[in-house]
């Protein structure tokens, strides 16, 4: 084998490529050329790194380099420089990597220095579309090992052991899910990857498939073993094309090496896996009703039981867990269920992903044991809140979470921990917020998201969060009562009970949390008719300070001629006329006139 002195890392995950990753990656290689370096230094395409909000991101290796923001004019520099003289070109270092005389490795940058890469491992090390590289990292020894050295009773003991909890959101037992499917009798079983992951705000699973799609692969034919399935799908969204794309190679590859296909490792198991793409519907991710979607029909979901264990796709027994549940197996089944107890939480085992956004200085995918605390990854790891605004709350679980405040920042965060102050781990999206933004609002917006999501099967669900999402229209717009709010609660408590799946179920947690936690924000929005963060505009009023120094250009500008005023004399609003668009605000260069 080949080895080189170098490596440089080109992210290639979806983030990164959308700002033209690809033409740095093809510069790089191009310039290691002309200067004669390609027999020394490999240019490797990987996935996400985690700190997107940096990205283009380029790791060059062995030092550990973390170029953030790269550009293609950049790389004739670094090649010549970095690669050729062996010196690093601080100006085009991550901030934080070059604060000091010496530069620090990407291990110790504060953005990883808490994190702990279990699912994510691969991701941002290995070219996943290479197969080799993996097996280079341990890949489908997991595999070799359950085949050649387990019965199926000891795989599913092993992960019932270890204490996973599946991923996807409800945080259920996976070795438990998966000794239901084992005992039962059929001539098929089938194993479901559920790549779903409709949450506004999360690619968490988007990025294990992008970075390391062998490891999905890997744990599919492990719990396809563990069952007694021989085949398996992996449902995942049309809008994912790279992760589909790198699942595709790799399905192809592992195939050609007969890592999946007949008689696996001279076994007499059979493995097989396909994919099957989604619409992006958020309900085609509740298990019973992407059951549906592969099937062919409408994506519905139906009553429980049966439990897609007894009977599922086709109404064979089936199992269905999530991308990241799937990527941790195979390196459970390697070290064992010990070492993964070792980290997390007592009843929460392990590590959780977080997707990273909103109202946070390095927006990204990060992975922490279970227990970190809410402001270890806000603070720590996340940097806080940008332009020195003030945290004010976080949104955990997406659609179906709820919105923490300050008060809850030390708490550890496990799905236990999360259910009990009324939010929820979900999948792993988590949203920050600061002093601008509106909580009335964001919980308008994740009840917007649910009402366009319901499938419309059951009433609670298709009409209760219509109504929900009026009334909160109608406190927005400043028309709401002190009885809407009791009645958006009322409301709230039914859709939750009488739902019938997990969508309706759960669809009020926004705006119940956001009740409970700001409902004084809730109060001025009825009460006071203002939104005391200045968001929803119906409430807003643009008024010009005495700091006016009367140039005229709002007048100018102001489509409906609402502002009166002399040159060099304070001017004037209508607020009568105003339709509160804000360019009067964004023109005046005194900062003379204000949102309220
Ligand atoms: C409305 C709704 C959407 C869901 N979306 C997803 C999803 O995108 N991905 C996912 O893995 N699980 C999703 N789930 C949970 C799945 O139904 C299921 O519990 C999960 O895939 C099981 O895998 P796990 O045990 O490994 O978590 C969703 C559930 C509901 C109610
Ligand atoms: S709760 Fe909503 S999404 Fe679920 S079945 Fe009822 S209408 Fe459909
Ligand atoms: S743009 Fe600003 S300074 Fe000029 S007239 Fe309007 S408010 Fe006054
Ligand atoms: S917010 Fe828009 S409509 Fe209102 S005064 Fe300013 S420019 Fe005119
Ligand atoms: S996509 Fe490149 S760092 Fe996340």
């Amino acid at each position: 084998m080949k080895i080189f002195r170098s490596h440089v890392l080109v992210c290639g995950g979806t983030g990164c490529s959308s700002s033209k990753s690809a033409l740095i990656r093809e510069r790089f290689e191009e310039k290691i050329k002309e200067v004669n370096l390609d027999n020394e230094v490999q240019v490797v395409v990987t996935g996400c790194f985690g700190l997107c909000e940096e990205g283009p991101v380029v790791i060059i290796y062995p030092e550990g380099t973390f170029y953030a923001r790269m550009t293609v004019d950049r790389v004739d520099e670094i090649v010549e420089e970095h690669l050729l003289k062996g010196r690093i070109v601080r100006k085009y270092l991550f901030d934080e990597s070059a604060k000091n005389e010496q530069i620090t490795p990407l291990s110790e940058v504060g953005f990883y220095k808490k994190q702990k890469r279990v699912a994510l491992r691969n991701c941002g090390l290995i070219n996943p579309e290479n197969v080799q590289e993996y097996i280079a990292r341990d890949g489908y020894m997991a595999l070799g090992k359950v085949l050649t050295e387990m019965t199926p009773e000891e795989v599913v003991k092993l992960v019932k052991d270890s204490g996973l909890k599946g991923r996807g959101g409800a945080g259920f037992s996976t070795g438990m899910k998966w000794s239901f499917a084992a005992p039962n009798k059929a001539d098929q079983k089938y194993v479901i990857c559920n790549a779903d992951e409709g949450d506004p705000g999360a690619f968490m699973d988007r990025s294990v498939l992008e970075g390391d799609p062998h490891a999905v692969l890997e744990a599919m034919a492990i719990a396809g073993y563990a069952i007694g399935a021989t085949k398996g799908f992996i449902y995942v969204r049309a809008e994912y094309p790279i992760a589909v794309h790198r699942l595709e190679v790799a399905i192809k590859q592992a195939k050609e090496l007969g890592l999946l296909g007949k008689n696996l490792f001279g076994t007499d198991f059979d493995f097989d896996i396909e994919i099957r793409l989604g619409a992006g519907a958020f309900v085609c991710g509740e298990e019973t009703a992407l059951m549906q979607s592969i099937e062919g029909k409408r994506g519905m979901s139906r009553n429980k039981p049966p439990f897609p264990a007894n009977k599922g796709l086709w109404g064979k027994p089936t199992i269905i867990n999530n991308v990241e549940t799937l990527a941790n197996v195979p390196q459970i089944v390697l070290n064992g269920p010990e070492w993964f107890r070792s980290f997390g939480t007592e009843k929460s085992p392990g590590t959780k992903v977080f997707a990273l956004g909103g109202k946070i200085n390095n927006t990204g995918l990060v992975e922490v044991p279970m227990g970190t605390t809410l402001k270890e990854v806000i603070y720590d790891i996340g940097g806080g809140c940008p332009n020195g605004k003030e945290f004010k709350a976080v949104q955990t679980g997406g659609p179906s979470g709820g919105c923490l405040t300050k008060d809850h920042l030390d708490i550890p965060i496990d799905y236990d921990n999360l259910i009990a102050v009324g939010s929820m781990m979900g999948s792993g999206g988590m949203i920050v917020m600061d002093e601008d933004n509106c909580m009335v609002d964001i919980a308008r917006f994740f009840l917007d998201f649910t009402v366009d999501e319901s499938c419309g099967k059951c009433t609670p669900c298709r009409e209760g969060t219509k109504r929900m999402l009026e009334i909160l229209d109608k406190i927005t717009e400043g028309k709401g009562t002190m009885e809407d709010l009791d009645r958006l609660e009322k409301l709230a408590m039914n859709i939750k009970e009488t739902s019938l799946c997990g969508l309706g179920q759960t669809a009020p947690n926004p705006v119940l949390s956001t009740l409970k936690y700001f409902r004084d924000e809730y109060e001025a929005h009825v009460v006071e008719k203002r939104c005391p963060s200045g968001v929803c505009q119906s409430l807003l009023k643009y008024i010009i300070t005495m700091d006016c120094r009367g140039c005229t250009k709002c007048s100018r500008i102001c489509p409906v001629g609402a502002i009166e005023g002399k040159v060099k004399e304070v001017h004037v609003i209508d607020q009568d006329k105003c339709i509160k668009c804000g360019s009067c605000m964004d023109a005046c260069t005194f900062h003379a006139i204000i949102k309220k």
